[in-house]
């Protein structure tokens, strides 16, 4: 199978590449290196550096490479910077993703994964959050995926273009030659890091006021190796009909248990400070993903979080300063 990747730089699109290669199919990764580094890019995949706002382009690797099927991971995913730019976010993730769309139709490919997100839920009745819960995007960000998952729903109606959305909660972890680099870094575990590696001097926890056991905010920490091992299995599923699947841990840890493990792991004291909440985070986000264990047999080969930030922690040490530019 040939699998076209958009964002196969990034962080999770290069290692779900990495495991697409190892599964034996055929890659081209699309992606304009706006986070995403060249040096991610697994050494067997064809790499086409393009932007998805430049619909040619799109239209002539499609027509080029005529792929099986396609990843959609490119996009803006930060949900704070979506409050702050949300032009970018409503604009370009959907803009961008709807000239994907377009040329998919156009060139006949009709299996389609996208990378969604846990921010459709920021008001769950429920926790676990099952497939069955009400959307409430909780930001711009967390509307371009909801306004992504509705233009699928209506070509899949339209043209039979089959999908599968992703809902993830949050990646973290990292193989032994892809790991997580974004600049500048937002998120919990990396930033954790960088405090051992000396890059910092501490970690702000975002509130400890929280509805929660400790007071900071809990979340879903999903390997992901894990992650991408989801989306195989989901593309080679669409075919017997479009699906949402919530993709996480199904436990949930808090920000503070985050720290302590990581002290454990890297036996660095990791000093931390309390700061004041950031806006937009909910109490509590955890999956439950028991659809996709049912209906495709996932399994979770990393759901141990002291395993995932020993991980992370190795191959943060292997490249303390990310990837090269
Ligand atoms: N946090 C801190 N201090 C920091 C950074 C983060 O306390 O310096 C806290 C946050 O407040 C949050 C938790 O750590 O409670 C995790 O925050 P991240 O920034 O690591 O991740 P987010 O939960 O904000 O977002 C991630 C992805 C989104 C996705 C979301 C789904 O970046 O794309 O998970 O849950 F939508």
């Amino acid at each position: 199978m040939k699998v076209l990747v958009t964002g196969g730089a990034g962080y999770i699109g290069s290692i779900t590449v990495e495991r697409l290669i190892a599964h034996g199919a055929s890659v081209v990764v699309f992606d304009n290196l706006y986070q995403g580094h060249e040096a991610a890019v697994h050494p067997d995949a064809t790499f086409v550096c393009g932007d998805l706002a430049d619909r040619a382009a799109i239209d002539d690797t499609l027509a080029r490479h005529r792929p099986d099927g396609i990843m959609h991971f490119a996009s803006y995913t930060l949900v704070g910077e979506s409050w702050e730019k949300p032009f970018m976010y409503l604009r370009d993730n959907i803009v961008n993703g709807l000239n994907l769309l377009e040329s998919a139709v156009e060139h006949g490919v009709r299996r389609f994964i996208l990378s969604s997100t846990a921010n459709l839920f920021d008001d769950p009745e429920s926790v676990p959050i099952h497939e069955t819960e009400r959307i409430v995007p909780g930001s711009p960000y967390g509307e371009s995926k909801n306004i992504m998952e509705r233009y699928l729903y209506w070509l899949d109606r339209v043209y039979g273009f089959r999908y599968a959305c992703l809902r993830y909660f949050n990646a973290c972890g990292a193989t032994e030659q892809r790991g997580e680099h974004h600049d500048p870094e937002t998120h919990l575990i990396p930033l954790v890091l960088q405090v051992a590696l000396g890059q910092r001097d501490k970690i702000t926890i975002f509130g400890d006021d929280y509805n929660t056991p400790d007071g900071t905010c809990v979340r879903d920490y999903i390997h992901v190796h894990d992650l991408a091992e989801a989306h195989i299995l989901a593309l080679g599923a669409v075919d017997g009909g479009s699906r949402k699947y919530n993709l996480g841990n199904g436990r949930g840890f808090s920000v503070q248990e985050v720290i302590d493990t990581a002290r454990q792991v890297t036996g660095h004291p990791i000093p931390s400070v309390i700061g004041p909440r950031r806006p937009g985070d909910p109490d509590i986000l955890i999956a439950g993903s028991d659809a996709i264990v049912r209906d495709l047999g996932w399994r979770r080969q990393y759901p141990d979080l002291r395993q995932i930030v020993e991980m992370a922690w190795k191959w943060h040490q292997a490249h303390p300063n990310g990837y090269p530019y």
